[in-house]
C-alpha cells in the first residue's frame, strides 16, 4: 500500500444473523489498523463497514426466532456497531442492506444491466447452501448431498431465475488480472482465482423467486422476484461511494461518470473464504454495468481455535468483546494482528494470547513506565533539554521498516518491528545505567541526553503502536505531554524538552497467567 492522498477502504457486511465472533473481528480490526496507518502518514481516508441483512440466511433466522427479519436486523446491527465502538473502530460509515438509499441503488444497478441486455430468464436446478448463501452443482457436492465447503446439508432447488451473462465476461476479466499483477493479493489467492477461471464461467444466477426468498429486493422488473443476496451485498460498496444518486432519471444516476464520488474503491479487504464472490461475480457485474472495478482486492487468512475449526457446535466460538473486558481493547488488536501474518491462517489459543500480552507488558509497558519514572526521580518530571539523539538510528530505521512492511501490507511486520525498537530502548536502559549516571555529579549532561533519547523513543513508539493500540497511545501521549498522539512525521522531529510527564498505573498490567 502506498496510499494516494484519498482512499476507500471496504471491510465485508456482515450476517446480521449471528453475533460478531474473532474472525469478524480480525476483518474489522485489519482494516481500521491500515486507515489509521493510512491516516498517520497524511492520507483522507474513507473506511466503510456494516451489515448484510436480505436473504434465506436473515429470513430463517427470523423466523426461528420468531421475530420479523427486520427486528433481527435492528438487533444484529446494533450489535455489530456496539462492538466496533467497543474495540475502537474508525470506520466513516455503517451501511445497513435493508436501508432505502442501498436498495434504490441496487435497483438501478439492476435495472441497469437488464438495459443493457445482460440478464435473462431460465430455469435453473441446484442445490443452495443456505449458511453460504450460494448455489452447488451436482458434482461439487461431498458426501451425502453436504456443502463441499461447510459440510452442512444443502436443499435442491427447481426454479426459474433470472442470469446475468457473467460468462460473456471471463477473457476480460483473465486478462484484468493478469494484466495488474498485484490486484488480487496476496499472490497464493491470485492464482487460485486464475486456477478457478481456467475452467468456463458459468452465467450467474442473480434472481430467487418470491415465493422462496420474500426478505430481499425486489427485482425492477418482475415483482415476484427478488434479487440475489451477494447481488445486494456486494453493491453496498458502490451505495456508499455516492457514485450513484437513484432519485435520478435513468442516463443521469452517475453511471457514465464517478468523478466526485469515492468509487472505485480501493482496496476491498476480506477473507479468504469469499474471494470469488470480490474477485469474479463483483468485477464481471460492475463490466456489465460499464462501471470501473475495484482497484485492488487483499484476502487475509482464516482463524481456527486451538488448531481446530470455529464453530458454535463445538462450543470453541471466541468472543472477542469478552477478551476485551479481560485484558482491554487494545491488547486484543494486538494479539489478533500481530499473531496472523496477513494472508496466512493463525491458531488462537489463550498460551499464544498471553506470550503477545507479555511483550505488551514487559517490554512496551515496563518501558514506558520505567522512562517516565526516571524522569519523575531524577528531574522532577520535566524532560531535560538535550539532544536526544542517542537512538535516532533505530528510530528512522523503525519507521522505515513499518512504512515499507504496511505498503506490502505486512502489518504483522511492521508491528513486530515497532516492538523491537522497544526492546532496544530497553537494551540502551541497560547500556547506558542511568541510575549509575544519577549518582554522578559529573554525568548530569549524559544523564540529561538519557533520558531525553528515550523520551523521544516512546514518542516514536506512541505513533508506531497508535494503530493497533489507539486507546493506550492517546493515554501514553497525554502522560508524555502532547495533546495528541504524533503523527509519523512529527514523531521523527519532535523534541520534548521541557514537557512535563506524568507516571500513572501501567499501560499494560502483568496478568497472572493462571
Ligand atoms: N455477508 C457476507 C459478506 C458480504 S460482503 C459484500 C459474509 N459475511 S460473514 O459474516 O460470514 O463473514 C464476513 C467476514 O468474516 C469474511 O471476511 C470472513 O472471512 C470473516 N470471517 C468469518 N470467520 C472467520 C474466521 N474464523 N477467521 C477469519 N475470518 C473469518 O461472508
Amino acid at each position: 500500500m502506498t496510499p494516494p492522498r484519498r482512499w476507500y477502504l471496504t471491510t465485508p457486511i456482515y450476517y446480521a444473523s449471528g453475533d460478531p465472533h474473532i474472525g469478524h473481528a480480525y476483518t474489522t480490526i485489519l482494516a481500521d489498523v491500515l486507515a489509521r496507518f493510512a491516516r498517520q502518514i497524511g492520507t483522507t481516508v474513507f473506511f466503510l463497514t456494516g451489515t448484510d441483512e436480505h436473504g434465506p440466511k436473515i429470513q430463517d433466522e427470523a423466523e426461528r426466532r420468531g421475530i420479523q427479519p427486520l427486528e433481527l436486523c435492528d438487533l444484529m446491527a446494533g450489535g455489530f456497531s456496539a462492538a466496533w465502538t467497543k474495540l475502537d473502530i474508525s470506520h466513516d460509515r455503517f451501511i445497513r442492506t435493508t436501508e432505502d438509499e442501498h436498495k434504490a441503488v441496487v435497483t438501478a444497478f439492476l435495472q441497469r444491466l437488464w438495459d443493457r441486455g445482460q440478464i435473462y430468464k431460465a430455469a435453473y436446478t441446484g442445490w443452495y447452501c443456505v449458511y453460504e448463501e450460494r448455489f452447488w452443482t451436482e458434482k461439487d457436492l461431498g458426501p451425502d448431498n453436504t456443502c463441499p465447503d461447510c459440510g452442512r446439508g444443502v436443499d435442491r432447488v427447481e426454479e426459474t431465475n433470472y442470469f446475468f451473462k457473467m460468462s460473456e465476461y471471463q477473457e476480460a476479466l483473465i486478462e484484468h488480472i493478469e494484466q495488474n499483477p498485484d490486484w488480487i493479493v496476496p499472490e497464493e489467492r491470485k492464482n487460485e482465482v486464475l486456477g478457478f477461471l481456467q475452467q468456463p464461467l458459468g452465467d450467474l444466477s442473480i434472481s430467487r423467486p418470491k415465493s422462496r426468498v420474500h426478505w430481499g429486493i425486489t427485482l425492477p422488473f418482475d415483482e415476484d422476484h427478488t434479487a440475489y443476496v451477494w447481488v445486494d451485498a456486494l453493491a453496498n460498496y458502490l451505495t456508499a461511494s455516492g457514485a450513484i444518486d437513484a432519485t435520478q432519471p435513468i442516463g443521469e444516476q452517475g453511471f457514465e461518470d464517478v468523478s466526485g464520488s469515492w468509487w472505485p474503491c480501493d482496496l476491498h479487504l476480506v477473507g479468504k473464504d469469499i474471494i470469488t464472490m470480490h474477485a469474479v461475480y463483483w468485477p464481471t457485474l460492475l463490466m456489465g454495468v460499464g462501471l470501473p472495478v475495484p482497484k485492488q482486492i487483499l484476502a487475509h487468512g482464516w482463524w481456527v481455535v486451538d488448531d481446530t475449526k470455529m464453530s458454535k457446535s463445538i462450543g470453541n466460538v471466541i468472543d472477542p468483546l469478552a477478551l476485551s473486558d479481560e485484558f482491554g481493547t487494545d491488547a486484543v488488536r494486538w494479539f489478533l494482528l500481530r499473531e496472523m501474518p496477513t494472508g496466512a491462517d493463525a491458531s488462537y489459543s489463550i498460551e499464544r494470547f498471553m506470550t503477545r500480552y507479555g511483550e505488551l507488558a514487559n517490554v512496551l509497558g515496563n518501558l514506558a513506565s520505567r522512562v517516565i519514572a526516571m524522569v519523575g526521580k531524577y528531574r522532577d518530571g520535566v524532560v531535560p533539554d538535550a539532544p536526544g539523539t542517542g537512538l535516532d538510528e533505530q528510530i528512522k530505521a523503525t519507521f522505515e521498516t513499518a512504512r515499507d512492511a504496511m505498503a506490502r501490507y505486512k502489518v504483522h511486520e511492521a508491528l513486530a518491528a515497532a516492538m523491537d525498537l522497544a526492546r532496544t530502548a530497553n537494551g540502551y536502559v541497560e547500556d547506558r545505567e542511568p541510575w549509575s549516571q544519577a549518582k554522578d555529579s559529573g554525568a548530569a549532561a549524559e544523564l540529561d541526553e538519557t533520558l531525553a533519547s528515550l523520551c523521544r523513543v516512546l514518542a516514536a513508539l506512541c505513533a508506531l503502536f497508535e494503530p493497533v493500540a489507539p486507546s493506550k497511545m492517546a493515554e501514553l501521549a497525554t502522560r508524555l505531554g502532547f495533546d495528541a498522539v504524533p503523527t509519523f512525521d512529527e514523531a521523527r522531529a519532535v523534541t520534548l524538552a521541557g514537557q512535563t510527564v506524568l507516571k500513572g498505573t501501567p499501560l499494560f498490567p502483568r496478568m497472572d497467567t493462571a
